[in-house]
């Protein structure tokens, strides 16, 4: 364009007829190459394959609208497996309108692919879009949502890349594809942002920043059109609830699956563990769960799903002998068939093109391959009284994962079928128990937006003790359940940390299928062990209400400071320091809360790492209190705190009331325990004490019961004590005020 202007410049131009002949020459060979070029690249005219819309919500519930943006394909994260909506909880929400104008988000299509466009405020904090390791709020990041296994770098690439963002204006998005989609949260600038940032000379203005402010979060989506979701909520916590119960809603484990558990060596046999159980007995240390690792099967990996007949010559006896010592099975797999193998064999028609260490990789979306899967299970295991699975290796590491380039007879690509081929495996087999009415809990190493109804807990390889502790604080945006398994020590005081932590979890367990280990390894500290593992087991009827709420309401049972009522979100931006190696943009930095979370509404926990006697403890607004003591600790106040090896610091809310049992070993011992109460600091409060009979899948028909604890000025009440579905013999207030 430029130089065709100069053209008709030059011919207006008198001095152009004075040109000479060569001069004229270049002149035109330029000109025409230019066109050449600019007709190629497209600069100098709108591509017509670019198209921008705005997007058109359609209600849906209270507070929440959908949108089909362009034309979204038919699979999609949701209807991978068969999540409905949990429609009479939504319904019974409050209305509350969106936050944000809603006609500000944008799509556009280009090239095959969908942008989409999220207005971001200059104090908004974005967070979810999946299972960090190392941060909590994501604005400033970009990520590339991917299923992964962990790499140690928050780069979107994780077990659960759930694309769900939560902003603290009060809303979320859940972006319904399954592919891998790239985010920048407020990165990008735009030449026509209506905020655009100051511009700043570096030289001379120490406000300059390499990053400027961007007032936006896009997302590209490859594909002709995705589905959106679009959440509301008074706060973020709200939002986080409707996306639960949009998503199938939380589920209640069986009351066994909250007791301890302990995974053995990997080559154990049936006698090994009968033994290694009956020492736990003998300790009086608290276990209700073992787990087999890759040894029970006759060949891994991939996987026979056959009983190894040198290690558990008859499973079935086996199984019930455990079950007599109040033992539930629990057994590793990974769902590519061993070659030749039975199921390998009847799968034959439903596997996709490439193998995973030689095992075929059956394609779970069609309903005969599933039915193979579950009728295997339940003649070889569950039937016999095992009670569910470990779900590996279905995050996949590329090198030894099927590739994108995979194809399955459904027609699906590799792509799509690695960002929910765990949430295909935890459907079936959450689909088989149901079958026979019995609760399953176990553990997957992959899951994504649709799972939150799958009783299944995530798990991983990577062993930072602080990382695993801000994957707790994450879990909860993104509606999946972690647990910080322990499985070595790197000193007795990192084995009893770190044991505090996972006693303070979705799922206490010891994993020792490499290294052996046993909750005594490290005698020093032994006694502390225990003592954590018999108060998790005292907490009992606090954490299964805390399950029960996540499956009534759709709150997190584990979730980060963040998401409390009246948490002020502004996280404290410090100015990056210039150094020519390290920071050489004096890049700032975000300080936020990654080593703290809440265990249901009243409890904090502050877990303590190796090495330290002390640590700073963020308390949000409202009072605090110490739950050992009782004492006043603190209001809307960064505290240090200290704790000796013997204790992991927990804080508990104003009003709170913990309702507690005597210390147990095994939760077949939960019944018709005494009830203590503890009520916490001088404000009124309530807690709604759930029960039921633990272990069948009659509670969703409503045989369950409630009871409520109130706190009023000081003095405990209680409603009617129900008669059925309860399992509590005497109760007990206890003041826990100084
Ligand atoms: C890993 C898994 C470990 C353990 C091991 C057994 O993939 O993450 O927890 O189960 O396999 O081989």
């Amino acid at each position: 364009m430029l130089f065709t202007s100069l053209f008709l410049g030059e011919v207006a131009n008198r001095k152009f007829l004075n040109m000479s002949l060569t001069k004229l020459s270049f002149f035109l060979f330029f000109q025409a190459a230019f066109l050449v070029l600019s007709c190629t690249t497209g600069t100098d005219q709108v591509n017509p394959d670019i198209e921008s819309q705005t997007i058109n919500w359609e209600k849906e519930f209270p507070g929440i609208w959908k949108s089909e943006v362009y034309k979204p394909s038919k699979f999609n994260l949701l209807n991978a497996t068969y999540t409905q909506p949990r429609e009479k909880s939504l319904n019974g929400m409050d209305v509350v309108d969106a936050p944000i104008d809603m006609g500000e988000v944008v799509a556009t299509k280009a090239n095959g692919k969908v942008f989409l466009r999220f207005p971001l405020d200059r104090e908004e904090q974005i967070y979810g879009l999946g299972l960090h390791f190392h941060s909590v709020q994501q604005r400033g990041r970009i990520l590339k949502l991917h299923m992964d296994h962990y790499g140690g770098r928050d780069n979107g690439r994780t077990h659960a890349p759930v694309p769900f963002f939560v902003s603290s204006k009060g809303y979320g998005v859940l972006i319904n594809t399954a592919r891998y989609i790239d985010a920048y949260v407020g990165t990008g600038v735009t030449k026509d942002s209506k905020n655009p940032p100051v511009v700043r000379d570096r030289n001379t203005d120490g406000n300059w920043q390499a990053m400027p402010y961007s007032d936006n979060l896009e997302f590209v989506i490859p594909g002709e059109g995705v589905e959106l979701i679009f959440f509301a909520g008074k706060d973020m916590m709200e939002v986080v609830q409707r996306f639960n119960l949009y998503c199938g809603g939380g589920f209640i484990p069986p009351k066994w699956g909250l007791g301890f558990w302990h995974r053995t060596p990997t080559l154990y046999s049936d006698k090994d563990v009968e033994k290694e159980a009956l020492i736990f007995k003998e300790k009086g240390f608290p276990l209700d769960v073992v787990g087999l690792e890759p040894g029970w099967h006759s060949k891994a990996y991939p996987c026979s799903f056959e009983w190894s007949k040198e290690r558990f010559p008859e499973p079935g006896k086996f199984t019930e002998k455990m079950l007599g010592h109040n033992i539930r099975l629990n057994l590793w797999c990974n769902p590519y068939l061993w070659p030749g193998s039975n199921l390998d064999k009847k799968m034959e028609k439903y596997i996709g093109s490439h193998t995973v260490w030689n095992g075929t990789v059956p394609d779970y979306t069609i309903p005969e391959a599933r039915k193979v899967m579950q009728g295997h299970m339940l003649k070889h295991q569950i039937g016999f009284g095992v009670s569910g699975y470990k779900i590996d290796e279905v995050d996949g590491y590329d090198r030894w994962l099927f590739p994108d380039v995979a194809t399955f007879p459904s027609g699906k690509d590799g792509e799509t079928m690695r960002q929910v081929y765990g949430n295909l495996f935890m459907d079936l087999t959450t689909e088989q128990y149901r079958k026979g009415n019995t609760r399953t809990f176990g553990l997957v190493r992959a899951a994504n937006a649709g799972s939150v109804s799958y009783p299944f807990v995530i798990y991983n390889d990577y062993y930072s003790h602080n990382g695993f502790i801000t994957a707790l604080v994450n879990s909860g945006f993104n509606g999946v359940l972690w647990t910080p398994e322990v499985r070595s020590g790197g000193s007795a005081e990192d084995w009893v940390r770190r044991m505090q932590t996972v006693c303070f979890s979705p799922m206490a367990m010891l994993n020792a299928w490499a290294d052996g280990t046993k909750p005594w390894t490290f005698n020093e500290v032994y006694n502390h062990c225990k003592e954590v593992a018999l108060l998790r087991m005292q907490l009992l009827p606090y954490i299964y209400s805390i399950y029960a709420d996540y499956y009534f309401t759709g709150r997190p049972p584990f979730y980060a400071i963040n998401l409390l009522e009246g948490y002020s979100h502004e996280e404290k931006v410090t100015k990056g320091k210039l150094d020519g190696t390290k920071n050489p943009y004096a890049m700032a930095q975000v300080k936020e809360v990654k080593d703290q979370y809440m265990m249901g509404p009243s409890i904090m926990v502050a877990p303590m790492f190796e090495g330290q006697s002390e640590r700073k403890v963020l308390l949000p607004a409202g009072k605090w209190y110490d739950f050992y003591t009782g004492d006043y600790v603190g209001s809307d106040e960064e505290i240090s705190v200290e704790a000796g090896i013997d204790k992991i610091p927990l804080f508990v809310k104003d009003g709170a009331i913990i309702p507690m049992i005597p210390p147990i070993r095994q939760t077949v011992e939960w019944a018709g325990n005494s009830l203590e109460l503890r009520v916490y600091g001088h404000a009124d409060g309530k807690f709604i004490l759930y029960d039921d009979d633990g272990e069948t899948f009659n509670y969703e028909r409503g045989e369950y019961a409630t009871l409520q604890l109130e706190v009023k000025e000081g003095k405990g009440h209680l409603n009617e004590i129900p008669t059925q579905n309860w399992n509590y013999g005497e109760i007990t207030w206890r003041y826990m005020v100084n």
